[in-house]
């Protein structure tokens, strides 16, 4: 039986399901009841607080060399809610999951989520890139990401921007490592036409919806306060290409959060499998 008994409380009319399919984004001003959004700030502090799941590499800097006790540039969490399952439940989850059906389709599923913590003062930006860049080759990927603020999100702390309709093509553009490094995992696109980029603030509450080839990027965080993102991503089932797409820049990267990862052992990557399984049941409804 699902846990997950809440009804939608968000309904896309026809128009916004139109302008996020042809411009590749959209920005809600109200997804997450007020309430839901204080008690995940807190728990997601209390996550970042202790880097949960650093050992097992999915908990690392993004922006920067990822080394043992030096401060992340931008500190990324893959999963929280293996780490924290109460994360993952509230009003928010039933309106996430209606939203992507609508976008997606009826066949869409949450994939998993993920979390970046910008901190105050932090003057690295998350550059231009398409999520796609990120996963597996071999397929298309027809994904959504629900980008969710546990804060007002402006220019001042780093809200998201948009490069509108760049996800219309299947192709992925070239992408490298930040500072051609590859001891870091993020990534950059070669080269942004900058010149039809749109900035998307939001209130706490509120969420942007992007498609996973859509270009966008974060600013610096220019405030006093930690920039906290929550992100939920949903998936159509992706399509295995004929030829696989190549992303050379996946190969060249060598980061300590992938060495985190394989000197964990079998025994440990199992038990992660099947919790990851276990979360992904508690949100399908
Ligand atoms: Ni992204």
């Amino acid at each position: 039986m699902s846990t997950l008994t809440a009804l939608p409380t968000v309904v896309l009319t026809r128009e916004q399901i139109q302008f996020f399919q042809r411009e590749g984004y959209l920005v809600l001003d109200s997804v997450v009841p007020p309430e839901e959004v204080e008690r995940m700030r807190e728990i997601y502090d209390k996550l970042f607080a202790s880097k949960a799941g650093r050992a097992q590499g999915e908990f690392f800097d993004l922006g920067g060399t990822d080394e043992e006790g030096k401060a992340e540039a931008l500190p990324q969490m893959m999963n929280p809610s293996r780490y924290a399952p109460e994360i993952a439940v509230g009003q928010f989850r039933a309106n996430a999951a209606a939203i992507a059906r609508q976008l997606l389709g009826q066949h869409a599923e949450f994939k998993q989520d993920f979390a970046i913590c910008k901190p105050p003062g932090s003057a690295v930006p998350t550059p231009w890139h398409q999520d796609n860049a990120y996963l597996d080759p071999k397929f298309d990927h027809n994904n959504i990401n629900i980008w969710i603020p546990l804060q007002p999100a402006n220019l001042e702390n780093g809200c998201l921007h948009f490069v509108p309709r760049t996800h219309l093509s299947g192709d992925i553009l070239p992408h490298h490592s930040i500072n051609n490094d590859p001891r870091i995992e993020g990534l950059e696109c070669d080269q942004v036409d900058l010149a039809k980029a749109v900035a998307a603030p939001i209130p706490p509450g509120g969420a942007t919806i992007h498609h996973t080839r859509t270009l966008h990027y974060a600013g610096p965080n220019n405030s006093k306060n930690p920039r906290r993102a929550y992100i939920l991503e949903f998936e159509a089932p992706p399509i295995k290409r004929s030829v696989p797409h190549d992303f050379y820049w996946q190969k060249a990267r060598q980061t300590s959060r992938n060495r985190r990862y394989a000197t964990i052992g079998a025994r440990t990557r199992n038990t992660l499998y099947r919790i990851a399984k276990k979360a992904k049941k508690l949100v399908k409804s």
